[in-house]
């Protein structure tokens, strides 16, 4: 698959889920803007059938290369992020595997019968980045359980395998062309602002500033009904150069842990 493939597949299911993202991404190119997309991200188990080294295949096989990674300790995450080398225009992608061995017995007891449910044979199709609801239809009692533990395991057993976000990058913009428009921009539209830490995380000394809108809430259909919860969400990314005039590529772990936070449950 080519990088263009990639990115068109899981940008079509993307905003097909999350309506609102589309919405957000007119509402640019409708003022002129031409949209570049910073980067992608994806969450796993850390499972060694779906763990961030069988994730990453499909883009290493697209010339992707590893160039960073990430410790999330109290969320009990890791993190890598990748590049193609030379295309500093060609978005990143982030990837993300909760250490399953951190949580609970009852939490890894109920990961485990999902994951289990599925030949693992199906974790080696090249498409499993495509895959999204991979464990038949989720039951809201365990999706309340997970939560209690783990926002992102319980996002991960409704939502599986699919672009987590996209990233609209700031640096591509000519009007909206600081993050501090662009936030006022979807405050003006109705959207709500992840603020957890503040609602821009990182500074200009850091390289990196980000903001995210909280994720869109969908109607799932649960076992026991209908219930609307969190789904994706749109993030938007402003990166400085260095010193040697260098723009900044990576990721800045104590922000990204706050911009996790976008899946989480709220109340409308
Ligand atoms: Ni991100």
């Amino acid at each position: 698959m080519t990088r263009d493939e990639i990115f068109s597949r899981l940008w079509e299911s993307y905003t097909q889920q999350n309506p609102s993202a589309l919405k957000i991404y007119q509402s640019f190119t409708q003022m002129g803007e031409k949209v570049l997309n910073d980067h992608i991200a994806f969450r796993t188990f850390n499972d060694s059938r779906m763990d961030i080294s069988v994730i990453e295949k499909p883009f290493l096989e697209a010339g992707y290369v590893e160039k960073g990674q990430y410790i999330f300790e109290e969320k009990k995450l890791t993190a890598k992020h990748y590049e193609v080398p030379g295309q500093p225009e060609e978005p990143k992608v982030f990837i993300s595997q909760l250490i399953l061995e951190d949580f609970s017995k009852e939490l890894q007891n109920l990961i485990a019968e999902h994951i289990n449910k599925v030949d693992s044979i199906f974790y080696k199709d090249n498409d499993l980045i495509f895959k999204d609801t991979v464990w038949g239809i989720p039951s809201f009692e365990t999706y309340k359980k997970l939560r209690e533990e783990s926002e992102y395991a319980a996002w991960l057993y409704v939502y599986g395998f699919r672009a987590n976000h996209f990233t609209v990058s700031i640096n591509s913009l000519r009007k909206l062309n600081t993050i501090e428009k662009v936030n006022q921009h979807l405050k003006d539209q109705g959207f709500k602002l992840n603020d957890a830490g503040g609602e821009i995380k990182g500074t200009r000394e850091e390289l990196l500033q980000q903001s995210s809108i909280m994720a869109e809430k969908i109607s799932v259909a649960f076992k026991e009904g209908i219930f609307e919860i969190p789904a994706c969400y749109y993030e938007f990314a402003i990166r400085y150069p260095d010193a040697d005039g260098i723009l900044y590529n990576g990721f800045i772990a104590k922000s990204a842990d706050k911009i996790f936070e976008s899946t989480n449950f709220y109340n409308k």
